[in-house]
């Protein structure tokens, strides 16, 4: 019998768990603030990869506007090779540095970018959504944002009013200008954010925002005509695209809208889109409101942290607050950097980075907690067994209380980390289990069990140290989105890797499948996982 082939059980291409974090200006290089939201998007989607989910990462640039042409003019060159040079020269080289796994790194000057974000506004003013008005107002170039004026700041002199963001000065800008009718969709949004709770997060960032829409919404400014960085406008080239509505269209054209429609059916809408908290009205309203006058599906969740802060301020450069990642790195290392922010900082509200704070966590639960576990256990299966993992036949009470811990830490790390971004929380749980672990090991005393040569003893100190190494092999596969490097090397020092594969393979599903570490492993001693830290460097 011939083959038919029977198109109509063609599935849709299954979803994606897609990520994205805010494009980042590139007026001046990152510090830790951009670098934070960096990281916990990293630790959301490896978490993701790591339940066996497919999985997209998206970062990238923002490089159009008055803020970026304004830089590059101040240092004599234009504004593409000013983007050029930071992007290749400190943008991209900190994600690697950060080992930040994103799938793809949008620009928004590529014409994969430009040409799609041309398509859409023109089929906006096609369908009527844009009209063409004057405005004028106070400016902050830093945020490139109109202010309402209830919300500045005064300044130096009577005239002078200052952006509360960025404590500068704001410009008067009287423009004719094309407007987007944002005003249209106060209702539909107040109905989305009703039908969907969990659209907007954390729950004071929901507020805010039902607070603004609750109120009467204004049309949107969307073009500007007094300089020229920026995407032309398709219809009227003497304008360019306000450089928000050109920037929150990366989550679409990076992800195939308009050039690939198997793609963009994958990846769109995104399961979370990872914002500051300063930018949350334009992802939470006015990017939605685009959304929905293209006719296109909302992304699932806004998700808002809060800031790092220095000295009560947000730390930012033009406060000359600007910490790079570098200068920590390069004392703490990376893993621990990755740990740090998440670990002490509950996701969704502000924090302030302390060198102090840093060095005792550090200390006490990665070298001391963390560290020290895996180097006695390690030591204590090369000195009895030569290496070889004893099986574990003696098991009672004390191992079921380890085997019932895990269970809990993943379940808990699962919940809050994969769905909650409790990053805190979840890291916490996990933890909390090496601790548990720690507590068994002093308890049961290996050390003195090993002097007991009966066959009970010899039992016994099998299964203390099987179990503790199967602990480990757990803690590995946990730790392993937060802090890859580090949990590779302990992967590798358990012997797991020539029993069980690629770390990286390993899923949240099995982690707690007790036993899986074989009886047999070679267990090596490997690099200490948290070296001592040198002095603090003088500032
Ligand atoms: N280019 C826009 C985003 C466009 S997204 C379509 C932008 N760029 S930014 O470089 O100024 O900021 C990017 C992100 O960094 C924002 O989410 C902002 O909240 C975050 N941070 C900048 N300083 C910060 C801290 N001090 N702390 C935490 N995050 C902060 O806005």
């Amino acid at each position: 019998m011939a083959a038919t082939e029977d198109h109509s059980t063609t599935e849709a291409q299954s979803p994606a768990y897609y990520v994205t974090t805010p494009i980042y200006y590139v007026n001046d290089r990152p510090h830790l603030g951009h670098a934070y939201t960096t990281v916990a998007g990293d630790v959301l989607t490896r978490w993701h990869r790591q339940r066996g989910e497919k999985v997209w990462y998206l970062t990238g640039t923002d490089e159009h506007g008055q803020k970026i042409m304004r830089t590059a003019e101040a240092n004599g060159v234009t504004p593409q090779e000013w983007c050029d040079k930071l992007v290749e020269e400190a943008w991209k080289p900190l994600w690697q540095h950060l080992d930040i796994a994103n799938d793809d790194f949008i620009r928004t000057t590529q014409k994969r970018h430009t040409d799609r974000v041309q398509e859409f506004v023109q089929d906006l003013h096609d369908k009527g959504e844009i009209y063409k008005g004057g405005y004028e107002g106070p400016y902050c170039v830093g945020c490139e944002e109109y202010k309402l004026p209830g919300e500045l700041l005064p300044g130096a002199t009577e005239d002078e009013k200052l952006c509360p963001v960025h404590k500068r000065p704001v410009e008067w800008l009287e423009e004719e200008n094309y407007f987007f009718r944002l005003s249209a969709y106060g209702t539909r949004l107040l109905e989305h954010y009703a039908a969907n709770p969990d659209f907007i997060q954390p729950a004071s960032a929901r507020n805010e925002v039902l607070r603004f829409v609750e109120q009467d919404l204004k049309d949107l400014s969307i073009s500007r005509s007094t300089f020229n960085w920026g995407v032309p406008l398709p219809w009227d080239e003497k304008h360019v695209l306000y450089v928000w509505v050109d920037a929150l269209q990366n989550y679409i054209t990076a992800a195939g809208y308009g050039s690939d429609p198997e793609r963009f059916a994958e990846l769109w809408p995104a399961s979370v889109h990872l914002v500051g908290k300063d930018i949350l009205r334009f992802h939470a309203v006015i990017w939605p409101a685009m959304l929905m006058a293209a006719g296109l599906p909302l992304p699932k969740r806004v998700v808002a942290n809060g800031w790092l802060m220095v000295g009560g301020e947000k730390m930012s450069k033009s406060n000359l607050t600007g910490i790079a990642p570098t200068d920590l790195t390069s004392h703490f290392g990376v893993d621990a950097y990755r740990y740090y922010f998440l670990r002490a900082i509950p996701f969704g509200t502000d924090g302030s980075f302390s060198w102090e704070d840093f060095t005792a966590r550090y200390t006490s639960e990665l070298a001391n907690d963390f560290g020290n576990l895996a180097s006695r256990v390690a030591a204590m299966v090369g000195k009895y067994y030569e290496g070889s993992l004893p099986a574990a036949t003696a098991a009672g009470d004390a191992e079921q209380a380890v085997v019932d811990g895990l269970k809990k830490a993943v379940e808990e790390a699962d919940r809050k980390i994969g769905e909650e971004l409790d990053f805190a929380g979840g890291i916490a749980a996990v933890f909390e289990f090496i601790k548990l672990v720690n507590g068994y090991l002093s308890e049961q005393e290996p050390w003195k069990v090993a002097k007991d040569t009966s066959p009970e003893g010899q039992a016994r100190l099998a299964t203390i140290l099987y179990t503790s190494a199967e602990a480990l092999r757990a803690s590995a596969v946990l730790l392993n989105p937060l802090m890859p490097a580090t949990a590779e090397k302990l992967w590798v020092s358990l012997g797991a890797e020539e029993s069980l594969g690629a770390l990286a393979a390993q899923t949240i599903a099995t982690v707690a499948d007790w036993g899986r570490l074989p009886a047999g492993a070679t267990v090596t001693k490997g690099d200490i996982l948290f070296p001592r830290l040198e002095e603090k460097p003088s500032a």
